[in-house]
């Protein structure tokens, strides 16, 4: 069980994976990522996870390498770390050069993944859920880095959870510049309003979570449709049920928003439904590895 590091064709141990501090990543945050966990070893969602990669990287005409390179070195780097169940991150960066913004500086883009030993929130979050902070850091408008795209630039996110930690609560929720809830920092969210679930649609400007989508047809397949729209702060603050998706949480229920309690107990009949589905899902993931590879490449 380990850390096992892949660095442009190599596999190294934790601490002797390097990079070079010329590296655009490492400067400008130049890069783009996925990030993933394993069901029964393997990688869930790959291929939905490899098409956003590929998107991010053409958003910022960024030269992924092949595609199957890519696939072969996560397959590599689990292999190696031998882990019961992983967390896995796949970073591309525009690579080394000449310090200096110029995309045409950089040499060649650099492959990355990175695999340790999976490791969940605690069980706590599940069953007591978790609290939400409405931050004052907007979520980047479209018009900049387009927030669909999963780059190596977080500051913005880092400083809504930063935040959001400071008010004392686990994750913050970003709104965009005209007031419409968007997302968490590293989650999408979802609500139920009435006898309606509503998630903000992506045309706001928010990451289209592979979790968020899978859970939106798992739901749709059980009956529950998923309405994709617009949220206010204030429509949020009095849902009496919220949910967060994200790839290596899962399904996470929300307990407060604002210091407001959304369902007592802290896990309402929806959220638990769908948190169900998506355990299922992962379940079936751990049996049929192979639905989630991408075979046609
Ligand atoms: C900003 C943001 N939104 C949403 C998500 C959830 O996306 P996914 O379900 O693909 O992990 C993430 C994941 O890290 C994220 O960083």
């Amino acid at each position: 069980m380990g850390v096992k590091v892949y660095v442009d064709g190599t596999v190294y141990d934790r601490d002797s994976a390097r990079i070079s501090i010329f590296d655009r990543g490492f400067l400008y945050g130049d890069s783009v990522y996925e990030v993933m966990r394993t069901s029964g070893g393997n990688p869930v969602d790959l291929e939905a996870h490899i098409d956003r990669l590929a998107r991010s990287a053409a958003s910022i005409a960024l030269d992924l390498p092949d595609l199957d390179t890519i696939v072969a070195a996560t397959s590599n780097t689990l292999r190696a770390a031998q882990n019961r169940e992983s967390y896995l991150r796949v970073v591309v960066t525009r690579g080394a050069g000449e310090i200096g913004l110029d995309t045409e500086l950089a040499d060649q883009p650099s492959l990355i993944v990175i695999v340790r030993p999976l490791e969940l929130p605690p069980e706590r979050l599940y069953t007591r859920g978790m609290s939400l902070w409405i931050v004052g850091v907007q979520r980047t408008p479209r018009r900049a880095v387009d927030p669909s795209v999963k780059s190596g630039n977080y500051l913005n996110n880092i400083m809504a959870l930063h935040e959001a930690r400071r008010n004392g609560a686990d994750e913050a929720l970003m709104c965009d510049a005209k007031g419409r809830v968007a997302e968490g920092s590293t989650c999408n969210v979802f609500v139920v309003q009435g006898d309606e679930v509503i998630t903000p649609a992506l045309e706001i400007g928010l990451l289209p979570g592979i979790t968020r989508q899978r859970v939106i047809e798992l739901a749709g397949r059980a009956g529950i449709d998923v309405r994709e729209g617009t949220l206010t702060p204030d429509q949020v603050r009095s849902v009496k049920e919220a949910f967060v998706t994200s790839s290596v949480r899962g399904v996470v229920p929300v307990a407060t928003i604002d210091g407001r309690a959304t369902h007592t107990p802290a896990v309402g009949p929806i959220t638990q439904r769908i948190m169900e589905l998506y355990r299922n899902y992962l379940a079936d993931q751990a049996h049929n590895g192979e639905s989630g590879h991408p075979s046609r490449r």
